[in-house]
């Protein structure tokens, strides 16, 4: 579902409902950066229709430029077949953190694949974008990215939340992320907290935003939080600090 988020930020892709009733987003992020769009993750394959019609719907003409991956998993990875089938000339962005023989498709071309690496920031498409380590992650290989112009921090799997279905497009601003619905998630995504110390975890997140004039936090298990960002870390840290020790 195509909703815009703010300045040219818009987030696009589906979400999965749980056999309890409990849906979980998978989401694409796109910057349209004046000509050259810069999309981040491509969502997951199974809902491949409809993010191209999507895609195609805000991008028009413009082909996207970079397709930057905050990890290779198949929710993240699974239409950049079908995207640099549409506009052969797009590239994608991962993590210098990858095995790229491993953890990407056969098919792809070494032209067409750029790395980040944590700590560096490059321009794409005459932005610039900043790579960090991913400070919660399930692969190694997960970067986390800023965007200072829009203020954008994509942090992969983490800051997402599982809801009840009238969440589904609702920004934080317009339906309030529960403190239990990130905590369901975080639980379930990342099994190894409850051997976390939930402190250090969280200094180190605080240390990401106090270097960072973060105004979007974009999750793809989860929509975008756009308005109230210390009341959207708060949450999200009282529901680290019930999962983890
Ligand atoms: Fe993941
Ligand atoms: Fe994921």
């Amino acid at each position: 579902m195509l909703r815009h988020v703010r300045d040219d930020l818009y987030q696009i892709g589906e979400s999965v409902a749980g056999r309890d009733g409990w849906h979980e987003a998978v989401r694409v992020y796109v910057l349209l950066n004046d000509g050259c769009p810069l999309l981040f993750d491509s969502g997951s394959h199974i809902h491949r229709g409809a993010i191209m019609e999507e895609l195609k719907t805000l991008l028009g003409d413009v082909a996207p430029g970079y397709v930057f991956l905050t990890h290779t998993e198949l929710p993240h990875t699974g239409n950049i077949q079908a995207i640099l089938e549409a506009w052969p000339e797009t590239k994608l962005v991962a993590s210098s953190a990858i095995l790229p023989h491993v953890e990407l498709p056969w098919w792809v071309r070494e032209e067409q694949v750029l790395y980040g690496y944590a700590g560096t920031d490059e321009i794409y498409g005459g932005r610039h974008i900043s790579f960090l380590d991913g400070i919660l992650k399930d692969q190694p290989g997960t970067h986390w990215m800023y965007d200072a112009q829009s203020g954008t921090l994509f942090t992969a799997d983490a800051f997402g939340y599982l809801y009840p279905g009238e969440a589904d497009l609702k920004f934080d601003d317009e339906l309030r992320v529960e403190v239990e619905w990130l905590r369901r998630y975080h639980e379930s995504a990342f099994r190894f907290l409850p051997q976390v110390s939930g402190a250090k975890l969280l200094a180190e997140i605080d240390q990401v935003f106090d270097k960072r004039d973060v105004r979007v936090i974009a999750p793809t298990h989860g929509n975008a939080m756009r308005q109230d960002i210390d009341r959207c870390r708060d949450r999200f840290s009282q529901a680290i600090k019930e999962t983890c020790q």
